[in-house]
């Protein structure tokens, strides 16, 4: 399949994209203008969401200043668990419902911004906790209409989250990743201060760069939208669409940036050039994700991370085992794109080539190869796991990792090519180990 092909038009399918981007300001010192911003979205007493790791660092200081100069009454939470609960999100949502604000601003990463999102949400239509949540987890109910003003101010490069009408959890009794997928979720306003990255531990960055790059390959490599059912009622259009014209052009320019730059970031803190690309690299990423939508990586990485037992990575706050998002979808993305490259070799090959790897004389047959190679060459050099066994998995848990997987339909319908629960299996143990 050629590229003037990619986005071929059938009876039946869908013939339009959608593009609803979210406002942002981008530059170093951008959050001195949070409290003008949130004047100006009619906000006068705002929840502020942060975590224990963020609220001591010079930007949320910044961002409290500039909120109490524009006269704004702030009311702190700083109780956001990294990879957020349900119970967690219930907490946020009961500050919330019990503070009566009328806005919301997130200072952090993915993890707070998603978390203001669901205690927006539940505060202003409240309901059952999985009233909202995707189904078949949850109802998937439509929110009845639009949230109070949120400013979300990522600090890591990462999640693009600020971008995004997305809010991810882990379900405790079912030990698994899920989510609520939601228009009126995404936030106001993006203020998107890269100055906020030159904190940040490299397990941090790498981890986070990698969810950026993930992103962008599986936005870029998605499911065309040319290839779902053309909706018979145009605002029944999913929020994720496939892949597209519009979130090719964020793609590919992370993908350049992000092979640049990522294990330069790693590496350096004090590398401005490559710490300020990599948060650019995030938000073009999040635009063309949060417009497109990811598809196997992700997918397979919530079973990754829900199940994972005794993993505790450098730089990562408390005692429990954990997966960082990042580090849980990056793991399985070498093996998923050796899959995946029948569906659009040249895609995989564009890919790859964007990213940095020598790619002359690639033939349509090469670029799966192509492609996991100049991943696995970019986790070696940043000291990422070596495959989902440096994690703590075996082949006794490939049954109950592709059952996780398997349950994230809506995400495996982005996927370019249909995948049964025996295909899962198959692309976790080719995750087994990489060198
Ligand atoms: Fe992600």
């Amino acid at each position: 399949m050629s590229c003037c092909h990619y986005y071929a038009y059938a009876e039946g399918c869908e013939h339009v994209f959608a593009v609803d981007p979210t406002a942002i300001r981008f530059g170093p010192g951008v959050i001195r203008e949070l409290g003008a911003e949130a004047a100006a979205l009619g906000m006068k007493r705002v929840a502020l969401f942060t975590d224990k790791g963020v609220v001591g660092i010079p930007l949320f200081a910044a961002a409290r200043a500039s909120l109490a100069a524009a006269g704004i009454d702030v009311v702190i939470y700083d109780d956001v668990r990294v990879e957020p609960t349900d119970a967690s999100f219930k907490d946020a949502a009961r500050f919330a419902t019990e503070g009566k604000f009328d806005g919301y601003v997130s200072v952090g990463g993915g993890s707070v911004i998603d978390t203001a999102k669901a205690a927006n949400l539940y505060a202003t239509y409240p309901a059952d906790f999985l009233a909202y949540v995707n189904a078949p987890i949850g109802e998937a109910r439509p929110v009845p209409g639009p949230l109070k003003p949120h400013i979300a101010c990522p600090t890591t490069s990462g999640t693009g989250s600020e971008c995004t009408a997305m809010a991810i959890f882990d379900l405790l009794e079912r030990h698994v990743k899920t989510g609520i997928a939601a228009k009126p979720l995404k936030p106001s306003l993006a203020l998107i201060d890269p100055d906020a990255t030159t904190t940040l531990p490299p397990t941090v960055v790498a981890a986070s760069g990698f969810d950026v790059l993930s992103h962008a390959l599986e936005s870029y490599t998605a499911r065309p939208y040319t290839m779902r059912t053309a909706p018979g009622d145009p605002r029944t259009r999913p929020i994720y669409q496939g892949a597209n014209p519009w979130s090719d052009i964020g793609c590919a320019e992370a993908l350049r940036r992000t092979g640049q730059y990522l294990v330069r970031a790693v590496d350096d803190a004090t590398d401005v050039e490559a710490r300020h690309g990599m948060m650019f690299a995030a938000t073009l990423a999040g635009i063309a994700f949060g417009n497109s939508g990811v598809h196997l990586p992700h997918g397979m990485a919530y079973s990754v991370a829900g199940l994972i037992r005794d993993y505790r990575p450098d730089h990562y706050p408390g005692d429990e085992a954990i997966c960082p998002h990042g580090i849980s979808v990056i793991i399985d993305a070498p093996s998923v794109f050796r899959f995946t490259a029948p569906t659009s070799p040249e895609r995989h090959i564009d890919a790859a080539a964007m990213l940095g790897a020598d790619t002359r004389g690639a033939t349509p047959g090469d670029a799966g190869e192509v492609l996991a190679g100049r991943l696995i060459d970019m986790m070696r050099a940043t000291r990422m796991p070596n495959g989902i066994a440096d994690l703590g998995y075996g082949e006794s848990d490939l049954p109950a990792l592709s059952k996780g997987a398997y349950a994230q339909q809506r995400i495996l319908q982005n996927s370019p090519v249909p995948v049964t629960e025996d295909d899962l299996q198959t692309i976790y143990r080719g995750a087994t180990r990489y060198w």
